[in-house]
This record gives C-alpha cells, structure tokens and sequence, in this order.
C-alpha cells in the first residue's frame, strides 16, 4: 500500500533492489577469496578452488536458513525468536547509517542527525498507525504491503539482485535485529 502520492512517484524511477544491493556491494569492500590470487597454478589450484566453492557453498546454505515464520493478513504476528526485541538495541540499528539505512529513505525523532531521509514516511509514530505483527512484516519484507516498494526486504534472502559476494544468502538484518526495531518502533506512538 503506497499511502502518499510522491511515494509512487519514487518507486518509478528508483529500483529498491538495485539500489540496495549496490549500496550493500558498497558496504562490502572485503578482500577478494584467496583463490583469485597470481601464480598458483595447476591442480593444486584446481582443488584450492574446489575446496573453497564447496565451503561458500555450505556456508550459504548455512545462512540462507532463516527463521520460519508465519504471516497472518497483513501481519506477522508472533516474535521471530520467540522473545521480545530490545527497544534501544533498536533504536542505534534504525539510528545507524551502516546498519539499517532507514535514514537513508526515512526521518525520524533523532534530532542531532543532519541527514535524514525524504522519500518515505517520518518514523515518528510509526508505533501508533501500525500494530507490532505489521511493522515486524514490513521490516521483514515490506513488499507484502507494497509490491513495488523501494523498502528494501530486511529479512528475506530469495528474489534479490545484484547482491555482493559476501552478502549472499544472509538477511539484512537478523531475526533479533529484526525485533529490536520492531520493539524501538512500537515505542514511536
Ligand atoms: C530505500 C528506502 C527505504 C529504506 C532504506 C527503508 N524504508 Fe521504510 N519505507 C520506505 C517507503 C517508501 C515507505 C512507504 C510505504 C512503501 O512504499 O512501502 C516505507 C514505509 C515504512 C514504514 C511504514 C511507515 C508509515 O507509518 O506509514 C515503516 C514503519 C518503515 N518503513 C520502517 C523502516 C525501517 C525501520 C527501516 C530500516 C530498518 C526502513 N523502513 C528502511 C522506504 C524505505
């Protein structure tokens, strides 16, 4: 659901996942694996490389499990790990310009910081219109409200594009990142 027309606007000319995945690509400036190195040759190599695709490969598949949940409506009603979030954990994520990034799109009731977002809705009392099971689902995978949003999905692994190397099959944020906001938000009445 696109609340306010110049959202619409946006997510005509602004591509979420690209801009997300760019921006994680830009957050990643990890050291390329060691397999790409000069001057190892042959079998030797060979294996080398083998080895370590075979450990990408599990270690992704290690990532990509994600806690399962279940969306009822609009909603995903329960804790993704069973347990209430951390209100102020939360709040230094949604504050973080590295962790969460939604000041890059959103504002919020944090005063000493110069730059804040334009192209989504204030944050404040962000608690008060949606109910928590909402706001857990729109961090989780805001395109459930909003097909075309440029809300990047916080909790979702599947479906991304042009997603750095380092970033690939692991969520955004994790299944207690994602309750800390969810509980900072429920604070915004
Ligand atoms: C790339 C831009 C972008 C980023 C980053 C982003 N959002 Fe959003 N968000 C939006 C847009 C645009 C909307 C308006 C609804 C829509 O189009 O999905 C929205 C809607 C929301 C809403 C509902 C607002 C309301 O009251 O109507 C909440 C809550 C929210 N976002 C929280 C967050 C949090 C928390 C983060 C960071 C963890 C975040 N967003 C990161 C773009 C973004």
């Amino acid at each position: 659901m696109c609340r306010r027309p110049r959202f619409k606007c946006a997510e005509r000319v602004f591509d979420s996942r690209q801009a997300f995945a760019s921006l994680r690509a830009f957050r990643s400036r990890l050291p390329l694996p060691g397999g790409e190195r000069d001057g190892v040759r042959g079998l030797a190599h060979f294996g080398l490389r083998a080895a370590a695709l075979a450990v990408a490969i599990l270690a992704s598949t290690a990532h990509a499990e994600l806690v399962a949940y279940k969306i009822v409506g609009d909603a995903i009603p329960a804790s993704l790990t069973g347990n209430p979030g951390d209100a102020a954990r939360g709040r230094i994520i949604v504050a973080n310009h590295n962790t969460g990034l939604c000041l890059l799109c959103h504002s919020g009731p944090f005063p000493q910081d110069k730059f804040q977002g334009t192209m989504a809705p204030d944050l404040a009392g962000a608690g008060a219109r949606w109910s928590e099971g909402q706001l857990r689902l729109r961090i989780v995978d805001a395109s459930k409200f909003n097909a075309a949003t440029i809300m990047p999905p916080f909790y979702r692994v599947d479906h991304l594009t042009r997603v750095a190397p380092a970033y690939r099959g692991k969520p955004v944020l994790s299944a207690v990142e994602v309750e800390d906001v969810v509980a900072y938000l429920m604070t915004l009445k």
